[in-house]
């Protein structure tokens, strides 16, 4: 092979690869001018300028207290916003988490091993989720020790404690999905205190497990509640939750 023919083939990946990056530039060059062109037809009918003029426009409430200059006002917000990472970095590791006993397990080293940047996606995830636990629970203290879940803040405080309750759903049926030897005996246990509710105890366990053990349908279970049921719920009752503060503002001092 000549000087110049190695020089040939050793260019052509390279070629390829700048023609792939100048036609992804223009596919999403295509895409925004889409949206742009649907975005004029669809504000005609539906108004969505006038719609988020109304809400941008909305003076923020006047708070009386010092609380607004006070980190202790953020720690909602804070939760918020941990909310959001889990929901982005939860996504991307549905690229590649595969919910089946023969896999799980395989897949999320996978995602640490090899997925570029998978360390730190799965990293986030998983202290997000306790760093996200403790940020609702401070929230909750200061609104209980300012005393700002009094009237008319009934309903703002009711959808807080179900949304406590969703966080740490979050984090339990999380927590098998890995599905090593720490996940899988946590769950059995976890599961197995459910038990003990009078009554209707054992039938709630065999709902929870699908099955007399922690198997495939557990895992099948925990996946659609980790990712399909409890976000659900979550939204609603962080609407409920921002309309309640919204229409209220934030409470006076005690
Ligand atoms: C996912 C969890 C939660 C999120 C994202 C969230 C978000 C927020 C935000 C952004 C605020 C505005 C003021 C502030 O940040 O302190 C707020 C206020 C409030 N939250 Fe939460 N919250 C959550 C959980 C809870 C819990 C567990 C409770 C109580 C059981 C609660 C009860 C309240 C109450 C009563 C207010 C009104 C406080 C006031 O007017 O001063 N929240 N929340």
């Amino acid at each position: 092979m000549t000087g110049s023919q190695k020089n040939d083939t050793e260019r052509q990946p390279q070629t390829d690869l700048e023609e792939t990056k100048k036609r992804a530039y223009i596919d999403i060059l295509n895409l925004m001018s889409l949206i742009g062109f649907l975005y004029g037809a669809l504000d005609d009918r539906l108004d969505f300028d006038e719609a988020l003029a109304q809400q941008l426009k909305k003076p923020a409430p006047h708070y009386r207290t010092k609380l607004e200059t006070n980190l202790l006002a953020c720690l909602g917000g804070m939760s918020f916003v941990l909310i959001l990472v889990q929901i982005l970095t939860g996504v991307l590791l549905l690229f590649y988490y595969r919910p089946t006993v023969s896999e799980a397990y395989q897949s999320v080293m996978e995602i640490t091993g090899q997925v570029p940047f998978g360390w730190l996606i799965r990293g986030m995830h998983a202290w997000g989720a306790s760093l996200l636990i403790v940020m609702v629970f401070l929230h909750m203290l200061r609104v209980f020790l300012t005393g700002a879940y009094k009237p008319p803040r009934e309903l703002t405080w009711v959808s807080g404690v179900v949304l406590l309750a969703l966080t740490l759903g979050f984090g339990f049926s999380g927590y098998l999905l890995p599905w090593n030897q720490l996940s899988y005996w946590a769950t059995t246990v976890g599961t197995e205190g459910v038990s003990a509710i009078p009554l209707v105890g054992e039938t709630l366990k065999y709902l929870i497990r699908g099955g007399h053990d922690v198997g495939q349908l557990a895992l099948t279970r925990f996946f659609a509640m980790h990712v399909v049921i409890l976000p659900g719920i979550t939204m609603l009752f962080l609407t409920v939750h921002f309309l309640m503060i919204r229409r209220l503002g934030i409470a006076d001092p005690l």
